[in-house]
């Protein structure tokens, strides 16, 4: 009888270094948990994670912020704010919240009246930042989490979920890489979303070009005013450093180790998955794909 090969479900990535111990987690925590008792295929999936951290999100947080200074992002978060819409008493997810701006929208735009909006990224310090400038009285939970793991919430427990630019880059779920561990990520949105609830995510377009983004920065970045106001030098001093992660995201996406399909084929798959209702919305310089799904 001819056997059945069985695609074996590894440990995920956060589970196999036994999750963060600081709160949050840095590329050498994760360089630090390898043993050499651990298989080789799990050694080089943590330092391929690893690899990923340390040179490109580790870096980009330091800087991601000026980003929200342009207005390509400007755009895109309207985009965003146009497709939520945060009742009172709802529990959001801001899933890998960089500097939580997607957080402090979705507070917002329910008036204040969500009841609490929890934001998961392995780097918590620049969502950390903007909260302590904020009013903390905003209900905004951070939490340190990794979307290559089942992410801990129970299912169906979500009103609406944010994932700005951040889903398509997963690297590896339990085992799964590239398309088929953005499918598996895909697949635990829709776990954790209640039915009736809302998902707004993004993602760079397939084939994208994000040195449009530097271009239409550019006016932004040389903003006069800001300089000679807000003592802002920040703006032109990091432009060609945020373009350099664009870039990079960009190559990552090119080799396959980011996932950035084309719309009709997100779109199969989101329905594959049972989501309904898509809409989307080109955005970012027409480099980013907006897309709601509603969880039937
Ligand atoms: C392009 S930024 C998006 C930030 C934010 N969502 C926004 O609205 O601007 C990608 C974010 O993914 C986070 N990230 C990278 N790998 C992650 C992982 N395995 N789990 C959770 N977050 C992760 C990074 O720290 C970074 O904050």
């Amino acid at each position: 009888m001819a056997e059945k090969t069985r695609v074996q479900k590894q440990v995920g990535l956060y589970q196999l270094i036994g999750g963060a111990k600081n709160g949050d987690l840095t590329s050498q925590d994760i360089l630090k948990a390898i043993k050499p008792e651990m298989s080789l295929e799990d050694r080089e999936r943590l330092l391929a994670w690893a690899k990923d951290l340390g040179e490109l999100w580790e870096p980009y947080a330091e800087i991601y912020f000026n980003l929200e200074k342009a207005r390509p992002y400007h755009n895109l978060a309207k985009s965003i704010e146009r497709f939520i819409n945060p009742q009172k008493g709802d529990i959001w997810l801001d899933v890998a919240c960089g500097p939580a701006k997607m957080s402090e929208m979705i507070y917002k735009k329910s008036r204040g009246e969500v009841e609490k909006v929890i934001a998961i990224d392995i780097i918590l310090k620049p969502a950390k930042e903007r909260l302590a400038r904020l009013n903390t009285s905003m209900p905004i939970e951070l939490k340190c989490a990794s979307i290559t793991d089942p992410l801990p919430f129970p299912d169906n427990f979500f009103d609406g979920i944010v994932a700005n630019l951040c889903l398509p880059y997963v690297i590896d779920f339990e085992g799964k890489r590239g398309r088929d561990a953005f499918e598996a990520v895909l697949r635990e949105m829709f776990r954790i979303l209640k039915p009736g609830g809302h998902m707004i995510w993004s993602t760079p377009k397939a084939n994208v070009h994000f040195q449009w983004n530097f271009v239409a920065s550019i006016p932004d970045m040389l903003n006069v005013w800001e300089y000679i106001y807000h003592k802002d030098i920040t703006r032109i001093l990091q432009g060609t450093t945020i373009l350099k992660h664009a870039l990079k995201i960009q190559e990552n996406g090119r080799k396959g180790i980011y996932t950035f399909l084309p719309k009709d084929e997100l779109e199969e798959l989101l329905l594959q998955i049972g989501f309904v209702n898509p809409v989307w919305e080109k955005t970012f310089t027409q480099q980013v794909w907006v897309n709601r799904v509603y969880k039937p």
